[in-house]
């Protein structure tokens, strides 16, 4: 790898700087190197998604300047190069060193320097972990190994991937263009257990099983339980929904940690705020 990588948001800017895009700009320059559509590549050969595939999906992932875009596989650098156009700091990592300079080269022409870094690197002995957004078009068996490590990420961290899926991980939201298919996921906050959950007051318990970001369970007071249903999470949001006495009752909140909080509507009655900690 001949980049290094250091974590934290201050050291990532520090990689930023266009020295390095320059040099290896100007060594790949030597050569006449010109890619291929199938050419090798170490775990999936190198096919370019088509511009209008990279902006869909950073549409999907609502890209914005606040974001640190990571392209893992970064091939000729489209994806990064376009994101950085929207404003965001953006990073590829590509093992094909003749692809991360010419990727240097293209952030040079669109005038894009001072926001992206091409790492030539290994996607699987990357550290990604600062990202918020994660963009692939790889394998499903290369996302299936990059799924546990997406999921250690934060919560609302956007996962967009050109193709393929992520298995039994639902996409949140999909899209079709011309003919190919974008993916987007937000890496779910983990909130499986047992939650001590108060409305107005009433002390409840609140149980949840977590599969990704559908959930399941109950609201329990006493010996009386009841289900929740069209439970899920997007990021850090949670809604859920009871039926309690025939009246149906949406509860939407936010999670911090080890509690969250948030709104309880029910039909004909004013708003509650709720609150849960962790057990
Ligand atoms: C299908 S191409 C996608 C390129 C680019 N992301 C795009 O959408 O246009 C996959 C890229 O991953 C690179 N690659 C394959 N295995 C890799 C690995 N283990 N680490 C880093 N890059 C890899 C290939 O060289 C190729 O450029």
């Amino acid at each position: 790898m001949r980049s290094v990588w250091i974590a934290g948001s201050v050291m990532i800017a520090a990689l930023f700087a266009s020295p390095l895009l320059h040099a290896q700009a100007k060594s790949a320059a030597k050569g006449d190197f010109q890619p291929y559509s199938g050419q090798p590549g170490k775990d999936v050969v190198w096919v370019p998604t088509p511009e209008s595939v990279v902006n869909k999906m950073l549409d999907l992932a609502k890209v914005t300047p606040q974001d640190f875009l990571v392209d893992l596989g970064s091939g000729d650098g489209r994806t990064v190069i376009t994101a950085a156009k929207r404003g965001a700091r953006a990073m590829g990592v590509e093992y094909n060193p003749d692809m991360v300079a010419l990727s240097s080269r293209e952030a040079i022409k669109a005038g894009v320097t001072d926001r992206v870094k091409f790492m030539n690197g290994d996607i699987f002995a990357t550290d990604f972990s600062q990202a918020t957004v994660i963009t692939l078009y790889l394998l499903p068996s290369l996302n299936l190994r990059l799924r546990p490590t997406i999921l250690e990420m934060k919560a609302g961290t956007r996962v967009a991937s050109h193709a393929f899926n992520m298995a039994e991980w639902e996409a949140d939201e999909t899209a079709n263009i011309e003919g190919r298919q974008a993916y987007l996921w937000i890496v779910p906050a983990k909130v499986a257990g047992t939650w001590n959950l108060q409305i107005a007051g009433q002390a409840r318990d609140l149980v949840l099983q977590q599969n990704f970001q559908m959930l399941s369970g109950n609201i329990k007071a006493g010996s009386e339980a009841v289900a929740v249903a069209e439970a899920r999470l997007r990021g850090d949001e949670i809604r859920f929904t009871t039926i309690e006495k025939g009246i149906k009752r949406e509860f939407t909140g936010h999670i911090q940690g080890t509690s969250m909080s948030g709104n309880l509507k029910s039909a004909g009655q004013p708003d509650q705020s709720w609150n849960a900690t962790k057990r």
